[in-house]
């Protein structure tokens, strides 16, 4: 089974499965990255592209804050793209009673590959990637990309976990027990899916953390603006822009 089909697997419980094992945070990371457009210089972000989508949740709250005007966002499951779109469609049904206040901007989605970026060059002012990074099969090849279809000034804004860039060693052992006998063992309860979350612990294990990321990301033609690494957690938000 490759990791698309292990993503599919899991789409019509992905969400449910996120809350728990991040114990509800994950809301609050994927909000870090909205409120970091606060303080971005330009009015409006156009165009905006959430790669690695997933079932749209922080393609969702990009399109709710009033300085995103367009949020377009693509992944390689066919599967959560359709969890994706039936969210959009409840939304979309919401709008529709008069009673309810709901802001009208609502992303698109479709199947796509953030490797082999299906947009033309220059065509987006902002990228966004939630956790999704490290499961590509060619990172550079997806930054390269990512550096092609961003605006002159453009930002790319990733969240990722990494066990590498922690120095702490007893917070590190916390973290790998959780990740190599606690996630494993539950994700076997309740999701019937022990190997999707021994691979979940192997890919944030290996992936470059911090600096050594930042350095990759640079590497690419993307200039670094900021890191930020979560208070007690192995997740990281980075932001780059395009010079
Ligand atoms: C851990 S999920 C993250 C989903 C979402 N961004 C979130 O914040 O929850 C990783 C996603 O990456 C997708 N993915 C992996 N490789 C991809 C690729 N090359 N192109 C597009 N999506 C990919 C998977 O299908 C999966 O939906």
């Amino acid at each position: 089974m490759n990791i698309i089909q292990m993503f599919s697997r899991l789409s019509s419980r992905y969400d449910f499965l996120n809350r728990i094992f991040s114990f509800g945070m994950d809301y609050f990371w994927r909000k870090a990255v909205v409120q970091e457009l606060v303080l971005f210089p330009q009015d409006k972000v156009h165009m905006s592209l959430d790669l690695a989508t997933g079932s749209g949740e922080l393609a969702f709250m990009l399109a709710d804050c009033s300085k995103v005007e367009k949020v377009i966002g693509i992944d390689l499951s066919q599967q959560m793209i359709e969890v994706a779109n039936h969210k959009r469609l409840r939304k979309l049904m919401k709008l529709h009673l008069p009673q309810l206040q709901v802001h009208s901007n609502l992303p698109t989605f479709e199947v796509g590959d953030a490797v082999n970026i299906p947009f033309a060059g220059s065509s987006f002012d902002l990228v966004t990637i939630a956790f999704g990074i490290r499961n590509f099969c060619d990172v550079k090849r997806s930054l390269i990309g990512i550096e092609r279809i961003l605006k002159k000034g453009g930002y790319l804004i990733i969240l990722e976990f990494s066990l590498q860039g922690t120095d702490n060693q007893f917070l590190k052992s916390i973290y790998w027990f959780y990740l190599w006998k606690i996630m494993p063992l539950i994700g076997g309860i309740i999701a019937r899916e022990k190997d999707a979350y021994k691979y979940l612990a192997q890919t944030i294990e290996r992936f470059p953390g911090g600096e050594n990321f930042s350095t990759l990301v640079s590497g690419c033609g993307l200039q670094r603006v900021k890191i930020r690494k979560f208070f007690a957690v192995p997740v990281y938000l980075y932001i780059f822009r395009k010079h």
